[in-house]
């Protein structure tokens, strides 16, 4: 891959968000019986203030995606990303997570909240490397618990933020 750029996407009626949701469930491996992953992703954003999809091009197709939510005045929720497992280890989830990061600051928020079971252990690692702290547990269907982390946001944007990926 030559270079990789993070757009936003605009609706939930725009193609990237269905592309978002594609690559969803190949990195997770979920297809749910009886449910329409886009409408359950609408009706959940449908019911936020403010929601963000950040996705990642590289190669001309979307190789990984950040999305997020409002969960109040103050603090925003980052709810769902991956990367797509051919394009992993070349910094593209640290970049939307960078991203994401530098948007919620300029949008007047102070702190990130994030879920993230045990058993992804990458997306634990990356959070803890790029600040976040646990701050509590809850129980999850998957692998029983999931920890409950949050970042505090500095009140600039940062200038060291990475704005490229390899
Ligand atoms: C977690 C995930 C998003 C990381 O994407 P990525 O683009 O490969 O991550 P980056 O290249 O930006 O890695 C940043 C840092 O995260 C950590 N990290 C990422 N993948 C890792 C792995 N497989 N093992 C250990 N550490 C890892 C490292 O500290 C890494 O820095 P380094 O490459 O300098 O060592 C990707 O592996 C993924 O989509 N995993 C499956 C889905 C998932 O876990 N989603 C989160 C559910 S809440």
């Amino acid at each position: 891959m030559q270079r990789c750029s993070i757009v936003e996407c605009p609706d939930t009626s725009a193609p990237l968000f269905e592309q978002a949701v594609s690559l969803f469930q190949l990195i997770f491996g979920l297809q749910r019986p009886f449910c329409d992953e886009a409408e359950r992703w609408r009706s959940i954003l449908g019911k936020q203030k403010r929601w963000l999809l950040l996705c990642a091009i590289g190669d001309g197709r979307m190789v990984g995606f950040k999305l997020g939510y409002e969960l109040s005045d103050t603090d925003f929720y980052s709810w769902l990303g991956g990367v797509h497992p051919d394009y992993r280890r070349h910094g593209i989830a640290t970049l939307l997570l960078a991203t994401q990061h530098r948007w919620c600051q300029e949008h007047g928020y102070s702190a990130i909240v994030t879920k993230t079971s045990a058993r992804w252990d990458a997306m634990l690692r990356l959070n803890c490397h790029a600040g976040f702290a646990v701050i509590g547990t809850e129980p999850d269907r998957y692998s029983g618990f999931r920890y409950i982390l949050r970042r505090q946001l500095a009140q600039c944007a940062s200038r060291n933020a990475p704005t490229s990926a390899a």
